[in-house]
């Protein structure tokens, strides 16, 4: 191999280790948990505060990861504009007294409840094979 191959392969190693973790990531997310959180805490909020539901299948899987990833939420202003700070131990614990999942789910760390989340919208999308009009 020239040096000029060896970089390439040392390059294309890197790539696949990055993308074998993202992987990994994605496979530790727990949908169930997802379900079950956004159903007892987004749901909840969305059908006293904006009067509907606004379930995984009302959007695409694609939107849903975009959404999740621009972490937006709700830019009339009338609640949180980040929807990471919805899944956080810190709203957890501001409504912990009187919501059971947020209580249940206390120890979770952020980033694993919101990878959850994540999953289980994704997993709900209105494209997706299981489209979850909820709840
Ligand atoms: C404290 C109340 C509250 C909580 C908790 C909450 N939301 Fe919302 N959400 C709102 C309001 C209010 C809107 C604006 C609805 C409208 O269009 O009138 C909204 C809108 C949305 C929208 C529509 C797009 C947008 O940004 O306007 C999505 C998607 C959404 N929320 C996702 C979530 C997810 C996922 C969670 C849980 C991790 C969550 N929300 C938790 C109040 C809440």
């Amino acid at each position: 191999m020239n040096v000029g191959m060896k970089r390439l392969a040392a390059a294309l190693t890197l790539v696949c280790v990055g993308l074998t973790s993202v992987n990994a990531l994605a496979e530790d997310a727990n949908p169930k948990r997802g379900r079950v959180y956004f159903k007892m805490v987004c749901t909840v909020c969305h059908m006293t505060q904006a009067g509907k539901a606004i379930p995984p299948s009302s959007l695409t899987m694609a939107e849903w990861g975009a959404y999740m990833d621009a972490d937006k939420h709700d830019k009339s202003g009338a609640s949180n504009t980040s929807v990471k700070y919805y899944v956080s131990q810190e709203y957890r614990k501001s409504v912990a007294d009187s919501n059971k999942a947020a209580k249940k789910f206390l120890d979770v760390p952020d980033a694993q409840l919101f990878a959850d989340v994540r999953a289980f919208a994704i997993s709900g999308a209105k494209d997706s094979d299981t489209p979850a009009s909820c709840e």
